[in-house]
């Protein structure tokens, strides 16, 4: 189903200057819904003030980091926006070269985007003696890093662990991220107005951190959309956190709910797994539970809120926020103990202790 605001964000995102005009489309304003708190207060609808935003100039000059881009996925496809509006550089990272090789030549083969500098970065999230390798190469680097798009993520996956024995839904998608992170924190505050994106689903519905079990006990416990649930709200909280630990170093953090786009990302799951995944939300009394098939949306539909997190400059007061559709979510689509500041702490304490780091700051 495409909505006005998905239409509208597909028009802006596919417009070659990036440029759009909020207040000319009645209906996306009144979908602006921003929380007049971040965390869990009762929403308020906002103006934003008439005029031109151009994102177009927010790309220029920045060096962008990005994970999680194979050709076919999200990050791949919000590189290639991104290529066309004259970064100064943009670092892709992943476990395969050759994917990542690939997602640089289509964009240098784009007559849109031939200069583009692109730098590859070997960054297995699955391996924390590799996070550590590959955060190494990034504090040698000459430049600061402007923005961090943690885009990598597996989903529902068969039980399975790390090479460090966490589960991998908890361990790849939020403890790789959150250590490759903070390695890395060094080269993003010497940025004059670092950003931290994580891309996160509203799958966070699923579940809460299981502080009993967050490994689900050796598998013994283990259902997949539980722990791809888990997942993403501690990608939540970890914006949460940067926000609340790093706001007066200048960082912004946000996370991300691109909508649901055909990618490599649900290919393993079966129909059986499509039902279980409505068993759960209809347990949970999750309104998913009572819907009919999934709105699915475009790639780049989805993609433009990645862009509107990593670049829009509206949204440097709501720092920490959780964004969906180009905006900032309304509270009925948040559960509040996915922004909650004591869950955060929990998490990142927790985070720290598996990891054996003191990452405080
Ligand atoms: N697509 C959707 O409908 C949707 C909806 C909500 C949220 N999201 C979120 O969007 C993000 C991107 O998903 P996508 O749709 O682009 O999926 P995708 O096409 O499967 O891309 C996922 C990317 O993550 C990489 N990755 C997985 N495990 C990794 C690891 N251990 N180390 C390094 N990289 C790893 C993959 O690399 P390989 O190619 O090597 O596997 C791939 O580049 C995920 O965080 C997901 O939770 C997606």
């Amino acid at each position: 189903m495409v909505t006005w605001t998905n239409y509208f964000i597909h028009f802006w995102i596919t417009d070659p200057q990036i440029t759009f005009d909020l207040c000319r489309n009645e209906r996306l304003v009144l979908g602006l819904l921003i929380p007049e708190q971040i965390r869990g207060k009762r929403s308020r609808e906002i103006m934003i003030q008439k005029g031109r935003g151009d994102l177009s100039s927010e790309i220029e000059g920045k060096v962008v980091l990005i994970t999680g881009v194979s050709p076919g996925s999200l990050g791949a496809f919000f590189v290639s926006t991104v290529a066309k509006h004259s970064p100064k550089l943009i670092i892709l990272a992943s476990r395969d070269f050759s994917k990542l090789q690939a997602v640089v030549a289509a964009i240098t083969a784009d007559p849109a985007s031939p200069q583009v500098a692109t730098r590859l970065l070997k960054l297995d999230l699955a391996s924390q003696a590799q996070i550590r390798q590959a955060a190494k190469e990034v504090l040698a680097y000459a430049e600061n890093i402007d923005v961090l798009v943690n885009s990598a993520g597996v989903m529902a996956t068969p039980y399975g662990t790390t090479a460090d024995g966490l589960e991998m839904q908890f361990g790849a998608n939020h403890i790789g991220h959150f250590l490759f992170t903070n390695l890395i924190m060094p080269k993003l505050l010497t940025s004059p107005a670092p950003r931290v994106v994580s891309v996160t689903s509203d799958g966070h519905r699923l579940s809460p951190i299981r502080w009993d079990d967050y490994g689900f006990q050796g598998g013994k416990t283990y259902e997949k959309w539980r722990a791809y649930g888990q997942s993403k709200t501690a990608n939540m909280l970890f914006a949460v956190s940067l926000a609340e630990k790093l706001g007066e170093k200048r960082l912004r953090a946000y996370s991300v709910h691109p909508g649901v786009i055909f990618t490599n990302l649900g290919q393993l799951l079966a129909e059986e797994d499509f039902k279980n995944l409505r068993d759960l939300d209809k347990e949970l009394g999750n309104k998913e539970g009572e819907r009919e098939g999934l709105v699915i949306k475009q790639i780049d539909e989805g993609t433009a809120t990645h862009v509107v997190g990593a670049f829009d400059p509206r949204i440097a007061d709501y720092n920490g926020a959780y964004l969906l559709d180009g905006h900032l979510a309304p509270d009925d689509e948040i559960k509040p103990y996915a922004v909650d500041p004591k869950e955060a702490e929990g998490l990142w304490k927790l985070s720290e202790s598996l990891l054996e780091e003191d990452l405080a700051y």
